[in-house]
C-alpha cells in the first residue's frame, strides 16, 4: 500500500481570519503564518495538518495523501498514471507552501482534486494549544479523516481501492430523505477506522466533513464549551459512531463543511481482527444533524 496517511487538507477562503479564529480558540490548533497570505493550522510536530490559502471560494481544496518514500510515491504516480488520471506535475512554490520534498496532483472520478507526497518538511516543533487541548491523535494515522462527495461512485470506489490501495472497512446506506439513500463506504490506509470516506451525495463546499481526534473526553467537552460560548453553529450533537466508536461531535467550519471533533477512535489491526460489514445506522446514540447555517 503506498499511501499510509492523510497529511493534511488545503483548505481555500474567502476570508482567511475567519479559519484563524475557528481554527486557533475553536478547535484549539495553533497558527503560523505561511507565504503568500496562506495560514498554517498545527496540530503536531508537523508544520501544519490544515493550509489555508485565500481564493476566491470556501471550501476544501484538496486532500493531502502522504507516501513513505520517494519509491512509495514514484508507484504511486505510475499507478495513478495508469489509471487514465492526469498527473498535474507541482511547482517548487507550491511544494514550499506545502513543505513537502515531492508532490503531484490529480483529480478523482468525482472530481476531487488530490494531493500525493513525499518528505513532509518539518521544524518539529512541539505543538502548544492556544486553548489548551492536550494533544490531537495523529503519527502514523494521520491527521484525522476526510468525507469527499462521490456522485460518480462506483467508479471512485474502484479507484481508491484498486488504484491506491485503500481497504474497504465497513459501508452505511444513509437516508438523507424518503427518496433518496446516500452510500457511504469508509476506507483505511493506516490502522484508523478510515482515513476516507466517499459519500453519495453532492456538496457544493467539496466536502461533507473532515475529522480531527483529541485524546479525551475532557479536551471533546471543553470544545463544545468554547463553542457555546462563541455562538458557534453545531452540526450535529455529542454522540458515539457505530463503525469507529467515536465519541465526537460536529461544528460548521467557515468553508462550508463540518469538521468532527472527538476521541476514542478505534486503532484496527487489519490483518487478524476485522471483516467488512455494513452498518444500517451511523451512531448509538447522539449525532442529531442540524442544516448549516443560512438554510
Ligand atoms: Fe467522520
Amino acid at each position: 500500500m503506498s499511501i499510509n496517511q492523510l497529511g493534511y487538507i488545503v483548505v481555500e477562503s474567502t476570508d482567511v481570519e475567519k479559519w484563524r479564529f475557528f481554527g486557533t480558540q475553536i478547535i484549539g490548533l495553533a497558527e503560523e503564518n505561511g507565504p503568500s497570505g496562506s495560514l498554517y493550522l498545527k496540530a503536531d510536530e508537523r508544520r501544519y495538518r490544515i493550509l489555508v490559502v485565500p481564493g476566491a471560494r470556501d471550501g476544501l481544496y484538496a486532500s493531502g495523501w502522504e507516501t513513505v518514500s520517494e519509491e512509495a510515491f514514484n508507484a504511486s504516480r505510475e499507478q495513478v498514471a495508469k489509471s487514465g488520471a492526469e498527473i498535474i506535475e507541482s511547482s517548487a512554490e507550491e511544494r514550499s507552501q506545502r513543505c513537502v520534498t515531492g508532490m503531484f496532483s490529480f483529480v478523482d472520478p468525482s472530481g476531487n482534486r488530490q494531493e500525493v507526497i513525499w518528505g513532509p518538511i518539518s521544524d518539529f516543533l512541539p505543538f502548544v494549544s492556544p486553548v489548551g487541548v492536550k494533544r490531537f491523535v495523529t503519527g502514523n494515522m494521520g491527521m484525522g479523516h476526510v468525507v469527499l462527495p462521490s456522485m460518480n461512485f462506483d467508479a471512485s470506489y474502484k479507484f481508491w481501492t484498486q488504484v491506491c490501495g485503500f481497504g474497504l472497512s465497513d459501508i452505511l446506506h444513509a437516508p438523507l430523505s424518503p427518496e433518496y439513500t446516500a452510500r457511504i463506504y469508509f476506507m483505511h490506509c493506516n490502522p484508523r477506522q478510515h482515513s476516507l470516506a466517499l459519500a453519495e451525495m453532492p456538496q457544493p463546499s467539496g466536502c461533507v466533513h473532515i475529522m480531527l481526534e483529541v485524546e479525551g473526553l475532557d479536551d471533546v467537552g471543553r470544545a463544545l464549551d468554547r463553542i457555546a460560548q462563541n455562538k458557534v453553529p453545531l452540526a450535529a450533537t455529542l454522540g458515539r459512531h457505530v463503525n469507529d466508536d467515536m465519541v465526537s461531535f460536529y461544528v460548521w467550519t467557515p468553508g462550508g463543511f463540518a469538521l468532527e471533533f472527538g476521541c476514542g477512535g478505534l486503532v484496527k489491526d487489519w490483518e487478524n481482527d476485522h471483516s467488512v460489514f455494513e452498518t444500517t445506522r451511523g451512531s448509538h446514540w447522539g449525532h442529531q444533524w442540524s442544516a448549516p447555517p443560512g438554510h
